[in-house]
């Protein structure tokens, strides 16, 4: 093991940048040679490679986004796609890579290990928090603080107006940010796609929190189970209630990386450059009861999420009592 490529692909996540500090200061005080791959499987393809050294990486820990940039590439989807990727690997003599990203970036990692043999390590990156295998993903803590402190400002403004919001949060099928977000701030509602809840059970809990006298009610939904006008829209026609919407969007991706996620980041970073030298591959890292751990990607990927039903039925109790 000489070189190394480091990648980041999919949805941008803080704590990306954390990863690539450690993984290419890992590298150098290894002896290993690093490189950056621009664009993610898209620069791979394209052959976008870029040598990093110590100071590449300065001042970076800290930022939201990624400074290698990300893609969302279908060409890595082909076999003409594969094939340039793993020729830009061979072009520029790049024993190990490092990819950073989803689950769907972790398949493209796949691929370059059991089609091509390369040696490949997958690091979580992603605010959704949606991989079974790890207990977190980059990403997913900042992303929930970025909901709590919209959350907040939001109160100030629908509290003093008796009014109520739908706030639309990110995870794509994954009810995590809604849960996480929802009970640290402590939302009216929950609405997740891993628990059904009809839109009778919405409008029950509002009448009954109106005609209790709670009026600025927060209502958090989770991408996956709905959008936030539609709801905003049927919620008018069902109930008298003075009610807003909003998508808090990519908001949730940016600023900086809460500690945990830089942490993390680093933690993961370091744990994935271990692996490659002791000749690992196919492996994607993740924590379990704060242990770094690393599985085999197969297994990583076939295994089923699990909701935390008891912190999602403890997040109603809270509300119960108007
Ligand atoms: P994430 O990694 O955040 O889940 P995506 O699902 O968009 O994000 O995947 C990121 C990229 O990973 C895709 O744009 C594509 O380049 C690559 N990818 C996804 N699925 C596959 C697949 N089945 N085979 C090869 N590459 C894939
Ligand atoms: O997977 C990360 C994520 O931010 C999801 O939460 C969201 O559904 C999606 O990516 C948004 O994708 P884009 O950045 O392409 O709009």
């Amino acid at each position: 093991m000489k070189k190394i490529a480091v990648l980041t692909s999919g949805g941008d996540s803080q704590g990306m940048n954390a990863a690539i500090y450690a993984v290419v200061r890992m590298a150098l005080d290894n002896g290993l040679e690093v490189v950056g791959i621009e664009d993610g499987y898209q620069g791979l393809i394209a052959g976008s490679v870029v040598p990093m050294n110590a100071k590449s990486v300065d001042g970076i820990i800290h930022r939201g986004g990624t400074v290698l940039r990300t893609s969302r590439c279908s060409a890595m989807k082909t076999d003409e796609g594969q094939n340039k990727a793993y020729k830009t690997l061979v072009d520029n003599n790049i024993d190990g890579l490092v990819v950073i990203g989803g689950d769907g970036s972790f398949q493209g990692a796949k691929i370059l290990a059991t089609k091509f043999g390369v040696l490949t390590m997958g690091i979580p990156g992603t605010i959704d928090n949606d991989l079974a295998y790890t207990d977190f993903t980059l990403g997913f803590d900042s992303a929930v603080n970025a909901v709590m402190q919209t959350i907040k400002m939001l109160r100030d403004t629908m509290s003093c107006n008796e009014r109520s919001c739908v706030v639309e949060v990110m995870g794509r099928n994954c009810g995590d940010i809604a849960l996480h977000a929802g009970i640290t701030s402590a939302a009216e509602m929950i609405i997740v796609p891993e628990v059904r809840c009809s839109f009778e059970e919405v409008v029950a809990r509002l009448k009954y929190n109106l005609e209790h006298g709670k009026k600025d009610n927060i209502v958090v939904l989770a991408e996956g189970a709905g959008k936030a006008v539609e709801m905003e829209a049927k919620l008018k026609q069902a109930l008298p209630i003075n009610l807003r919407s909003m998508v808090v969007g990519h908001l949730q991706r940016g600023g900086d990386a809460s500690y945990a996620d830089r942490l993390l980041g680093v933690r993961m970073g370091e744990h994935a450059v271990q692996c490659l030298l002791d000749g690992k591959t196919s492996r994607v890292v993740g924590i379990r009861h704060d242990v770094i751990i690393d599985e085999d990607i197969v297994e990583a990927l076939s295994k089923r999420k699990s909701f935390d039903l008891n912190l999602y039925n403890l997040a109603n109790r809270l509300v119960n009592s108007y």
